[in-house]
């Protein structure tokens, strides 16, 4: 069997093309012109296209689409500093993804990685988000988000086609939780604003585990699923995991005031806007931070995926620590 991705040099994206070679896949990416290899994989394991992502006609051409027995597309932009920007990276290529395998490849099944953003924050700590609340997207990056899901469930192979939202994902090659583990074995605890808030958390690995399934899963097309690990985690826990994990405890916790996060958040915006640099310190990503419950339920991916989450919190941060430590990056 043989499976297209996009976005394999990212993160999510490496961890499932690994997952897929485990399982006997063969594996094609669709990279841009300017995409770098894929981290992990063996050089000749991946056979590689190339096309701009937001034009049908040019993937057509690509020869990606041709065989493919299921479309992963992974590729997306989660830093980003004006809303333009989130649309061209997550709105346009899923557009034009749906437009050429309609033509070439109608019949093959489709993953779109989506995000809990695209859905909105839980209302509460005990009612985790479910794929039958009423979508309520955060900020640019999640209206996106939300506005490539529609994109497939309106279009003519939608039916084919599942949507996944995964939780927040850390594991090996992630850069975003790296200053946590940084902290966290210095013994030093940073909150967002206030350590009173709550977030689903999945290991890299085990959502690859749940897109080769929904992508297999014959009951899975035309549906939409949560994937997240099975604890609801407070900012505090996800410090005192990643501190154990360096064989150490949180001594010193602060919670960063919102008043700074927000001068910090226009700081980084202007800077993107003059420098043309993305930065993560945007308004946009305190938009996403400010809600106290980033909950949400994988109970139907449990149910008609036949998939659980493998690794523990403690587990998955012991991983992280050693990748990174092995790469270099703490
Ligand atoms: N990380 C998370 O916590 C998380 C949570 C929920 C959802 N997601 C979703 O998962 C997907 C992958 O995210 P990720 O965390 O793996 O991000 P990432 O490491 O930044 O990877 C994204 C990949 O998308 C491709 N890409 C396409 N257009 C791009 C552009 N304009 N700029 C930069 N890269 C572009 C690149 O792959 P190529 O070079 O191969 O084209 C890039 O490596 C995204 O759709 C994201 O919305 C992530």
């Amino acid at each position: 069997v043989l499976a297209l991705v996009t976005g394999a040099s990212g993160f999510v994206g490496s961890h499932l093309v690994d997952a897929l070679l485990a399982e006997g896949w063969r594996v094609r990416r669709l990279a841009r012109p300017a995409s770098p290899p894929v981290p992990g994989a063996p050089r000749d394991a991946v056979e590689t296209r190339v096309a701009a992502l937001d034009d049908a006609a040019a993937i057509v051409r690509s020869g990606a689409l041709a065989d493919v027995d299921a479309i992963f597309h992974v590729a997306g932009v989660t830093r980003a500093h004006s809303a333009a920007r989130f649309r061209a990276g997550n709105v346009a290529p899923t557009a034009a993804l749906l437009d050429a395998a309609a033509v070439v490849a109608p019949h093959a099944r489709g993953v779109l990685v989506s995000s809990q953003a695209a859905a909105g924050p839980a209302a509460s700590r005990d009612r985790p988000r479910t794929e039958e609340d009423a979508p309520a997207p955060v900020g640019a990056y999640g209206a996106s988000k939300r506005e490539a899901e529609a994109l497939v469930a309106a279009h003519a192979i939608g039916a084919r086609w599942t949507i996944v939202r995964p939780s927040a994902v850390y594991g090996p090659r992630d850069r975003d939780f790296v200053p946590v583990f940084r902290h966290a074995a210095r013994g030093v605890a940073l909150y967002p604003g206030t350590r009173d808030a709550w977030l689903s958390l999945v290991h890299a690995p085990d959502l690859a585990r749940a897109l080769v399934r929904a992508a297999t899963v014959p009951a899975a097309a035309g549906r939409t699923y949560f994937v997240a690990g099975d604890e609801a985690v407070a900012w505090p826990e996800v410090y005192a995991a990643a501190a154990r994990a360096a064989g150490t405890r949180v001594r010193w916790a602060h919670d960063a005031p919102r008043w700074a996060l927000a001068a910090v958040g226009a700081i980084g915006d202007a800077w993107s806007a003059v420098t043309g640099h993305d930065t993560l310190a945007g308004r946009e990503k305190l938009a996403l931070g400010a809600p106290r419950w980033w909950l949400c339920s994988a109970a139907r991916a449990r149910a008609e995926l036949a998939w659980q989450p493998a690794t523990s919190l403690d587990e998955g941060m012991r991983a992280t620590r050693a990748w990174y430590r092995a790469a270099g990056w703490l």
